[in-house]
């Protein structure tokens, strides 16, 4: 096991105001799936078909959160967080997807907004972590451009009442993610199996999130509010030296990173797309590329991990055979740990696109957890996941010194909690959930992040 020498690194290397952070999605950590008049998302209804996620695990208890928030919150300041990263449910908020608006969902995170400024934690919202009601997804989904539009009125409702008091919106978590996995790989709700339904899920995504910039900016009174988006990034290196691995990284990189990056930041879809192929599925109309490319406050990266493509096994499934360094880490997910390829990406994403601010909005690992009895009570011993944690931050404070503005680290995540089709499985949390109890257990590696945050 690689040990890492957690002495060299402490919280005032990096800037005074840098946040220090967890992150969390809705329909992750929530449960209360049928309270206070939410109606399903696809989220739910995936879950509820038999085969999709590991062991039919759903998140109709998950971690409770909507019952224990306070407790949650308690435990965000044993950590010495200064923000804190969640989702809001849009089934709450707009059952019907659109038009009336449920107050009662929007008082739970008015409630909840309020005891963490009450706790000195900024609220850092992102506004659709993939749980789309499933009564749009009944009429077509984000294949819809209507879809955009009841996004826009979702956003409207939950800024005009919180615009007030959160630090952060963060339009859409990882459109990639809910485009390929939603609509063409299959593996995530609504399920879909269709590369033209994603790359309309994809547009539309975008679309949404341009559209409602100006809105969420109206409503965002809290004089340093600011708005962005959060994407899914991986570094990507050829996993050989053969040509086809080289070409194959090339077009990895574009579909995986550069495919929202681009058009976000410079207007246009990837030019490296091939053209009788990509381009004629977007379905784009006259101004949409000038509402998507909008300037926003920040950008909130995610990452992982690296990817080392050698060749196609199934494009239709984007299915990428990999080269495996035999000398790497990987965690219970099997993805590797590379710390610099977030280096590398924080410095290239600032130099290629210039966000001007960016946040990690999530990083973070699985590993296989246990319980065990100790004389203090349970404990939980991680070291994999704290050397995880301390090697990026290291990475992070790389890429700062040498001049990329990087203003934020949230982990991934919490607490354990339901993690989509690997469902109740794979442990990302910083505190362990003991699921039969909802005891929430310090690992060591929260032990040493509140450590590490009180110097
Ligand atoms: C990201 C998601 C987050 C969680 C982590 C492990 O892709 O945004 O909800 O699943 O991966």
């Amino acid at each position: 096991m690689p040990s890492d020498n957690e002495s060299s690194l402490a919280r005032n290397q990096f800037p005074a105001n840098f946040v220090w952070g967890a992150a969390t999605a809705a329909y992750q950590i929530e449960g209360a799936v049928n309270e206070d008049g939410r109606s399903p998302s696809i989220w739910d209804v995936f879950s509820h078909t038999p085969g999709k996620t590991h062991q039919g695990n759903t998140g109709d208890i998950a971690a409770d959160h909507y019952h224990r928030f306070m407790e949650d919150i308690a435990l965000m300041e044993k950590l010495g967080l200064n923000g804190y990263r969640f989702s809001i449910s849009w089934p709450r908020i707009i059952p019907e997807g659109r038009g009336t608006i449920n107050q009662k969902g929007l008082d739970f995170y008015d409630r909840l907004v309020d005891e963490l400024l009450a706790k000195g934690i900024d609220p850092y919202v992102t506004l659709y972590h993939w749980d789309l009601p499933q009564v749009l997804q009944d009429k077509g989904g984000w294949k819809e451009r209507a879809t955009s539009e009841y996004f826009v009125g979702y956003a409207d409702a939950v800024t005009r009442r919180l615009g007030d008091r959160v630090k952060a919106w963060i339009t859409l978590n990882e459109p990639w993610v809910s485009a390929v996995t939603g609509y063409i790989t299959g593996e995530h709700a609504p399920g879909e199996t269709d590369i033209l339904a994603g790359v309309k899920a994809g547009h539309h995504l975008l679309l949404a999130h341009g559209m409602a910039l100006p809105v969420i900016r109206l409503n965002m009174s809290r004089p340093d509010a600011e708005v962005g988006i959060t994407l899914s990034t991986t570094f990507v290196e050829p996993g050989d030296d053969s040509t086809e691995a080289k070409d194959l990284a090339l077009l990895v990189d574009v579909i995986s990173n550069r495919l929202f990056l681009e058009p976000l930041f410079k207007g246009h879809y990837p030019k490296e797309l091939p053209e009788n192929f990509f381009m004629p599925m977007v379905p784009l109309e006259p101004g949409d590329l000038e509402i998507i490319s909008q300037p926003m406050d920040f950008l909130g990266m995610n990452y992982y991990f690296r990817t080392l493509p050698l060749n196609v096994e199934d494009f239709s499934t984007y299915k990428i055979r990999q080269y495996r360094p035999p000398e790497a880490q990987f965690t219970a997910l099997d993805w590797e740990v590379y710390p610099q390829g977030l280096y590398r990406l924080l410095k290239r994403v600032h130099e290629e696109y210039f966000p001007g601010k960016m946040y990690i909005t999530e990083n973070g690992a699985a590993f296989k957890d246990v319980l065990e009895d100790s004389e203090a009570g349970p404990v939980v011993h991680d070291p994999e996941r704290k050397n995880y944690i301390i090697q990026h931050l290291r990475a992070a404070h790389q890429a700062i010194e040498e001049g990329v503005p990087l203003a934020g680290y949230f982990v991934w995540t919490l607490y354990d909690n339901f993690e989509w089709a690997l469902g109740n499985e794979a442990r990302f949390g910083l505190v362990y959930l003991d699921y039969p109890t909802q005891r929430r257990i310090f690992k060591d590696s929260g032990k040493w992040y509140s450590k590490f945050l009180q110097k």
